[in-house]
């Protein structure tokens, strides 16, 4: 990739290096990125394309000439330090990670060679590219890191506890202590550089493009088909689910209007039970399935079976997201009901992603975990 202006009609734009963005946050951050700020701003993102990086969930936005892919492996310091050698980067927003709390279990050592060793590398490449002489930073660039509430472990059943940013790290699951390591340093490198940055905990995200291993998308698409809905221990756990496009807000808005070297929590206000989720998702996908549509037939409450529960499995995680609404005036804009007849339109609108990311290795990960359900 040769050396890029960044220059529109005289004025220099801000140009954006997102990592991850080939993924499920990721992906819809672009969208809304490009949507908010169209040709005012270029985007550069570098993506593995492990089995959870999709190229097509960036379709739309792959021709414009603002936009730049870039396959590299976050671990890979020569591939990232040439990109910001090649490129004036002013902002980097590093969604790359395992994200999978199950193939965390399976298999932890690809959570700490990409999640800690590929953070320190960003970290790294972006201080190198942005230190000047004194041990200062050029002006006005910034990294942020997407991080997760995980890191704060289990809350207890109680309505009144929340977790905060002031919450000491208790991470439970090799993905959880892998992010939380991640976190670890970064906070290392603006308490010992004064390195510009942002760490964002959020909690769990729904929405388009979501890989199918995760617990809505996974419980649509079996449900459709008449799969068996696997629920993990009582199905009483208790995620705080925030509609995707509200995260990415969260995170620009954090971006500019943050101040550098803060934490910032972005929750939902949505805490439901899986179980309670599960009838809902039922229930949407009964009302919006037309008469005559022979999945109406399939979808039911008897699918549902209680399984085995993950190991180690946190009981409860909530946000209060105070500190974002009184400093930024950050809120959750979409209501649960809302964002999940979003997210199931767009489940039917695109049967064909559906078809292709369960293809091949998908169907390998599902028997091994769950048997022939
Ligand atoms: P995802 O698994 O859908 O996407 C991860 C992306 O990172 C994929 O495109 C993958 O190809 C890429 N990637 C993985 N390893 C890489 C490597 N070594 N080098 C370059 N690219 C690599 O994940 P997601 O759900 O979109 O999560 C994105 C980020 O947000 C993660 O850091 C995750 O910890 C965090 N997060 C997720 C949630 C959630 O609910 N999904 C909530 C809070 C925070
Ligand atoms: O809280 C933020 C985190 O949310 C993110 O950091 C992670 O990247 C993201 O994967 C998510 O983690 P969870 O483990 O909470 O999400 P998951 O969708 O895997 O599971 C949600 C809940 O549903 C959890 O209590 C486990 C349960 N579950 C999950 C699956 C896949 C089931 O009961 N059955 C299932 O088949």
């Amino acid at each position: 990739m040769g050396t890029r202006e960044s220059v529109q009609k005289g004025k220099r734009m801000r140009t954006y290096l997102v990592t991850g963005g080939a993924g499920f946050i990721g992906s819809n951050y672009i969208h809304y990125m490009f949507g908010k700020y169209g040709d005012t701003i270029r985007i550069i993102n570098v993506d593995a394309l492990t089995y959870a990086g999709n190229l097509e969930n960036l379709k739309a936005v792959e021709n414009l000439d603002n936009y730049t892919f870039v396959r590299a492996d976050i671990c890979d310091k020569e591939a990232i330090a040439r990109i910001f050698a090649e490129n004036d980067i002013d902002r980097v927003v590093h969604f790359a990670a395992e994200s999978h709390v199950d193939r965390s279990i399976r298999n932890p050592e690809v959570f700490v060679q990409t999640n800690v060793l590929g953070t320190a590398v960003m970290l790294n490449c972006a201080k190198d590219a942005w230190e000047l002489p004194d041990g200062s930073f050029k002006a006005g660039k910034k990294f942020l890191h997407v991080s997760t509430d995980e890191v704060y472990g289990s809350l207890p059943e109680d309505e009144d506890a929340f977790f905060y940013e002031t919450t000491p790290y208790d991470p439970h699951s090799p993905y959880s202590a892998s992010k939380a390591s991640s976190d670890m340093l970064v906070k290392a490198y603006m308490d010992t550089y004064k390195f510009p940055a942002n760490i964002t905990n959020c909690s769990n995200n729904y929405g388009p493009y979501q890989f199918p291993e995760k617990f809505i998308p996974l419980m649509i698409n079996n449900a459709l088909q008449g799969r068996k809905l696997p629920v993990y221990g009582d199905g009483k756990n208790v995620r705080d689910w925030l509609y995707v496009e509200d995260h990415a807000k969260a995170i620009d808005m954090v971006q500019e209007q943050g101040r550098l070297f803060e934490v910032y929590n972005i929750g939902g206000h949505n805490e439901k039970q899986n179980i309670e989720i599960l009838h809902i998702i039922l229930e949407t996908l009964q009302e919006m399935l037309p008469e005559g549509d022979p999945r109406k037939a399939l979808v039911s409450e008897e699918l549902i079976t209680y399984v085995e529960d993950r190991k180690g499995h946190d009981r409860r995680y909530a946000i209060a997201p105070d500190k974002i609404r009184s400093e930024i005036g950050w809120e959750p804009e979409t209501m649960f009901k809302d964002g999940i007849r979003k997210t199931i339109a767009w489940f039917f609108e695109h049967e064909e992603w559906m078809k292709n990311v369960t293809s091949g290795d998908y169907q390998k990960y599902y028997d091994d975990m769950y048997g022939n359900g």
